[in-house]
């Protein structure tokens, strides 16, 4: 397990979005350089970059054209290698995005792969025998090659999906895991991470980390044994490399695929769903909300079996928001993010802050850009100050890559930076809390001292720090004994006194 981990806080970058400096109107690896000292200010010392690789872009580059080279939009190999360099000096470390799953259908191994003569690559991807044979139960593509068969994808149409093989095959063009063309499809990729590693990165967020082996069973036995060698490999020979997995399934990802890190992510009437996003029903009973209508064993009870499961072997993620997911702002107000980033900070596993949720940006009711859809609304521009397009970019406004929150109360990082109530100053806090206190970072026991459904507040105990929260607008107490604690943070009013922890409308203490 690579060390460094215990204490990491992340910090998400989507690249097109961050910051542009050569006025092209979408952000570029140096924009992520020049901004490295601003996020180790906030207390974030490591890097999640979506995926920087040459692409035709029509699923914002989650369809790599090559795995190899750094698209041309965003700069050069030679930028990102000094990105990897600049933010080790730093003391940050890097990931890049892995796409394992699939490449864009404009990858050389795909056109390869369609070609009708037999070749290197024709078992690359996963091909039925004829144009008129479906693969049936699997989505696929048919009379678009030369090849005379459909092809599989994994995602979108333009992304074909790499053959790692089938668990069990039922039929001839199903190859098994140990076939030879899927071994290579495997070695293909070790040979990606490795170019990377060697390169100064320092491990990978792994795309659909849970589709490579098809036809795999509940357990995902073939899919995590492929994990568990790729991470045989790492231990190896990259023993500080870390993988973090989009799969939000932490026995399998952590403990059977040996991922580090699984995402615990926004999937409807989940646990994490119940936090912040409760609302797709049309009413919002989410946990931080300050009306008080959530219920935080919505939460625990998902949350706290998986987390003893996995606690020994990795740690299952929790996150302000990601790329695909709409921002918290969309529907907490700034008081009620505080309390909701005081829980993400202070609990165990490795956090990770999406960019612009530092500042409460919003979600952004915005056209669908290279295959976004709803998503792109938490996508735009970051919002660095009151400048020509908050900042990000010196071009006209109509040649940005997504345009900028225009909004008159937009926030921005610099009127945030001078306000000591900002949202900023409440998150800066908070990390820096974290660093302080080995017993609020990755690997501390966390226990629930005062979790009951439709009460509050919510207590929690961390090594040997409780971390008390009251999201809602009323007083509450809870019956917790922590007299004589000294309050090492607080937002809003707290206290403990005669066995009863006391907080005010919208707060927090933490005690040690
Ligand atoms: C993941 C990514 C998403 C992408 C998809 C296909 O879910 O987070 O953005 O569209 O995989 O690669
Ligand atoms: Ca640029």
């Amino acid at each position: 397990m690579p060390k460094w981990l215990k204490n990491a806080v992340f910090y998400e970058i989507y690249p097109q979005s961050f910051y542009d400096t050569n006025g092209d109107g979408i952000g570029d690896i140096n924009g992520i350089i020049e901004k490295l000292d601003y996020i180790k200010e906030l207390g974030c010392n490591a890097l999640w970059i979506n995926p920087c690789f040459d692409s035709p872009f029509h699923d914002a580059g989650y369809d790599v054209r090559d795995y190899k080279k750094v698209a041309p939009r965003y700069g050069t190999n030679s930028d990102l290698y000094r990105l990897f360099g600049e933010a080790h000096l730093r003391g940050m470390h890097v990931l890049l995005d892995l796409v394992p799953g699939h490449t864009s259908e404009e990858h050389e191994w795909f056109l390869e792969s369609q070609k009708a003569e037999k070749n290197e690559y024709s078992n690359r991807y996963i091909w039925t025998n004829a144009a008129f044979e479906p693969a049936k139960g699997m989505l696929y593509v048919g009379g678009e090659t030369e090849r005379d068969g459909v092809y599989v994808l994994n995602f979108f149409k333009c992304q074909p999906a790499l053959n790692y093989g089938f668990l069990k095959p039922q039929e001839d063009w199903q190859l098994p895991m140990d076939h030879p063309d899927c071994l290579a499809t495997r070695e293909a990729m070790k040979d990606v991470m490795r170019f990377w590693l060697d390169h100064g990165c320092d491990g990978f967020r792994v795309d659909m980390a849970e589709s490579l082996v098809k036809n795999d069973d509940e357990k995902k036995t073939g899919t995590c044994a492929l994990w568990r060698e790729i991470r045989e490999m790492l231990d190896e020979e990259y023993p500080d490399a870390a993988m973090v997995s989009e799969w939000n399934a932490p026995v399998k990802a952590i403990n059977q695929g040996g991922f580090h890190m699984d995402f615990y992510l926004n999937w409807g009437g989940n646990g994490y769903n119940s936090l912040m996003r409760d609302y797709d029903s049309g009413e919002d009973n989410s946990y931080f909300k300050k009306d008080g209508k959530g219920d935080i064993t919505r939460f625990l009870s998902e949350y706290l079996p998986r987390y003893e499961a996995t606690k020994e072997n990795g740690y299952y993620c929790l996150l302000t928001c990601n790329h695909d997911t709409k921002r918290p702002k969309f529907n907490l107000d700034d008081s009620e993010l505080k309390i909701a980033y005081a829980f993400i900070f202070t609990m165990p596993g490795v956090p990770f802050l999406y960019y612009g949720d530092e500042i409460g940006m919003r979600y952004l009711d915005v056209k669908t850009k290279e295959g976004g859809y709803q998503r792109t609304g938490s996508r735009t521009p970051m919002q660095w100050n009151t400048e020509k397009n908050a900042g990000f970019s010196p071009c006209p406004a109509d040649a940005l890559y997504l345009p900028v929150d225009s909004t008159p109360d937009a926030p921005n990082v610099a009127e945030q930076e001078a306000d000591k109530d900002s949202l900023f100053h409440t998150v800066k806090d908070l990390i820096a809390l974290r660093h302080r206190e080995e017993d609020l970072q990755a690997d501390a026991d966390f226990e629930t001292v005062y979790a009951k459904t439709g009460k509050h507040p919510f207590v929690y105990r961390r090594g040997g720090i409780l971390v008390a929260l009251n999201p809602t607008t009323e007083t509450a107490a809870a019956p917790v004994s922590a007299d004589g604690w000294k309050v090492i943070f607080s937002i809003g009013s707290g206290k403990a006194e005669n066995g009863v922890i006391t907080l005010g409308p919208q707060s927090c203490i933490v005690l040690k």
